[in-house]
């Protein structure tokens, strides 16, 4: 393979990224090394802390061996790998911004993000502003002279509008202000925000990457420019993660490739499917071709994964609640990107602009790796409770 392994094939590279098992033995999977000491061989070595480790909460091959497979597919310069995906989008934000700076966020942000800039940031003295996911060059108009960081997420949690995010990186980079972008819904494999002129990657490897419901992680991927000073405030944090969560995430790593094309495949087949349901207004896939951002997403992403939302005809809580009740095989349960489908709520009372309207109520759907049969009889029962109210 060559040295970054970047001309082979995803699933190739998903295979063999990280740790190299002649390091350790041959054995195939790098060791779980729990530590919080690490000895030095003298005082003079100690003093000048030139050895590789230092002290767990700085790294270890374990957490090496997971930030270094996430670097080879974001094309990053470092990673550093954090307790969550909140914690993945809250380190870089209190790395990066101080008092007195302005900060735009996207409207249809994950709802912790905004809960997090509008308590502890705005608390800091940070001015949080919040702006239209369709923005685009626009964004240009919102930069002020203290705009020190332009967060967006795409697709949109909830709602999946697509940012186009050259745009925004262009217009920023040229005010000097730092991008980062929450790119959890399409993970490295499908969008790679670097190459689209982000200079921050985050991810909430709980989803995806784990794939399992049985982990937090979270990783936070920089270009050279950004890396040193979100390591150093990495270290200053002190936001390590265990290294068994950290193991488990570099092992769903190796099955990311196949489970996300199931994912893909499903989620777009009952996506497609759902429009023509009675009871169903629009069903919100940014890869489906009647999606209004169907070209942008076309033009920017190389897949999509398994989740997206369906607005029901009319109706409010009631049928919203009836659907959900009526699932059998979907889980009511937050969070996405493990094994098995999941249906939520959608409250957008957060929002300040991307709020619709919408003709109904909203429901997210996290199609899972089941039959997809199986899972659009078990939708058919949510529609047809919904409808009887
Ligand atoms: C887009 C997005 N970012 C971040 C997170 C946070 O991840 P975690 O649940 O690991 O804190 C989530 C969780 O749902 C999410 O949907």
């Amino acid at each position: 393979m060559a040295k970054d392994g970047s001309e082979m094939g995803i699933n190739t590279r998903l295979a063999h990224s990280g740790n190299n098992p002649r390091d350790y033995f041959g054995f195939v999977n790098p060791p779980v090394v729990h530590a919080s000491t690490v000895l030095y061989p003298d005082a003079a070595s100690m003093a000048a802390r030139s050895q590789k480790y230092t002290y767990g909460t700085r790294g270890t091959p374990t957490t090496d061996a997971l930030a270094l497979a996430v670097d080879a597919l974001e094309g990053s310069a470092g990673t550093i790998v954090v307790p969550s995906g909140l914690a993945a989008v809250t380190i870089p934000l209190l790395t990066f911004v101080s008092a007195g700076d302005h900060l735009l966020i996207v409207d249809s942000v994950y709802h912790p993000t905004r809960n997090f800039a509008d308590t502890m940031l705005k608390r800091l003295g940070v001015e949080v502003e919040y702006y239209d996911p369709y923005v685009g060059a626009g964004i240009a108009a919102l930069i002020k002279p203290n705009t020190k960081v332009v967060f967006t997420e795409s697709p949109a949690s909830n709602t999946f509008e697509v940012q186009d995010i050259p745009a925004i990186a262009k217009a920023a980079r040229a005010a000097g202000a730092i991008v980062m972008m929450d790119n959890t819904w399409a993970t490295p494999l499908y969008f790679k925000p670097l190459d689209h002129g982000a200079d921050i990657s985050i991810h909430a490897a709980t989803k995806y990457p784990a794939g399992h419901s049985d982990v937090l992680l979270g990783t936070v991927s920089a270009n050279e420019a950004c890396w040193k000073q979100l390591y150093e405030g990495f270290c200053t944090m002190g936001c390590c993660s265990g290294p068994d969560d950290v193991y488990q995430v570099l092992r769903g790593l190796r099955t990311m490739g196949v489970r996300l094309a199931h994912h893909q495949k499903s989620a777009l087949e009952i996506a497609g499917w759902l429009e023509g349901q009675p009871g169903v207004a629009r069903v919100l896939h940014p890869a489906l071709p009647s999606h209004p951002d169907y070209a942008l997403w076309k033009r920017d992403f190389c897949g999509s994964s398994g989740i997206f939302s369906v607005v029901l005809n009319g109706g409010g809580q009631r049928q919203q609640h009836a659907f959900l009740d009526a699932l059998k095989i979907f889980g009511l349960g937050y969070s996405w990107g493990g094994y098995e489908s999941l249906a939520v709520p959608v409250f957008l009372g957060d929002r300040k602009i991307a709020k619709g309207p919408y003709d109904g109520p909203l429901i997210r759907l996290q199609i899972g790796l089941e039959d997809v049969e199986d899972l659009k009889a078990d939708i058919v029962r949510g529609l047809e409770a919904a409808a009887a109210i």
